[in-house]
């Protein structure tokens, strides 16, 4: 297994270690966190139009000095903007935002609509980023907060199936049966909040195997991620931890020791619950 980059089920590569900046300060703050990470080697930021800094996203880029076209760039279309037209409509106010011209990955954020007939608003809006796919605007389209059923409703109107489905995922929230789901159906799943959003990174359990590593918490959870398959988005505003944060490809897991990992479940949720 690659644990640097993987090939989406469109063939475009994407590094599997990406820069998450939900929460970050649009201006210094979220300027700092990508051109920390991006001098750490990181090559995958994600944002959202909701996270409100997709501009100091795209200024980080450019005053960093690394090529735009060697950066994997992602955002996501928010819930007001569901429906054909306005998901064309957000895509190009987004890419204002970033002072890009295309982004590599375009997400549907949540599989809600704020109005009524949802399920012929996932399916509009759907056609809204296939349109985008087609333009060359979005390199990739996928989901974020998808459950299975609503990944299963796509298959009843979509020509091309989401390349990945972005949803909490950490040793607290291992959510099994959606990854077998989405690896059965070539759907790659990122994993935000890898962390749990801080909330665990004093649980002894994972101490313990960190201890046994000589690594951090914070890195074996990143590393179990990358174990898994999947692709992985921690956050930070520290650059240290930034630097931290990618210092997990010299080290693996043993199967033992993410068999412990993986009976960490107890379906703890950090973020609002699709289902
Ligand atoms: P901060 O941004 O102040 O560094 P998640 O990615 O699961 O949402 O977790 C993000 C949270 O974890 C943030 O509160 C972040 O704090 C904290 N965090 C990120 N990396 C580390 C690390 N290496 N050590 C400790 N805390 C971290």
């Amino acid at each position: 297994m690659n644990l640097k980059t993987i090939k989406l089920n469109n063939g475009i590569e994407i590094p599997r270690l990406g820069l998450g900046v939900w929460k970050i300060r649009d201006g210094e703050a979220v300027r700092n966190s990508v051109m920390s990470a991006l001098q750490a080697g990181y090559r995958h930021i994600d944002t959202a139009m909701i996270y409100r800094n997709e501009t100091g996203v795209g200024e980080g880029l450019r005053q960093s000095g690394i090529p735009r076209e060697e950066v994997f760039m992602t955002t996501k279309l928010w819930v007001r903007d569901q429906g054909y037209d306005r998901t064309l409509a957000a895509l190009t106010a987004s890419l204002e935002r970033l002072g890009m011209d295309y982004v590599d990955l375009y997400l549907v954020h949540w599989p809600f609509a704020d109005e009524e007939k949802i399920s012929e608003k996932r399916s509009s809006t759907w056609r809204g980023m296939e349109e985008l796919y087609r333009q060359g605007l979005a390199r990739a389209i996928g989901v974020s907060n998808y459950t299975e059923a609503h990944l299963e409703e796509m298959k009843n109107h979509a020509t091309v199936m989401p390349a990945v489905n972005q949803v909490e995922m950490h040793p607290f929230l291992y959510q099994k049966e959606l990854a077998a789901y989405c690896v059965k159906n070539n759907i790659q799943i990122e994993a935000y909040s890898p962390l749990a959003h801080g909330a665990k990174l004093e649980d002894r359990l994972v101490a313990q195997i960190a201890e046994k590593y000589s690594k951090s918490t914070a890195q074996i959870l990143i590393r179990w991620s990358l174990e898994h398959g999947f692709i992985v988005l921690p956050k930070s505003t520290h650059k240290e931890r930034i630097e931290e944060n990618f210092q997990v490809f010299d080290f693996a897991i043993s199967s033992r020791d993410m068999q412990t990992l993986d009976g960490l479940h107890e379906n703890f949720r950090t973020c609002w619950d699709p289902t």
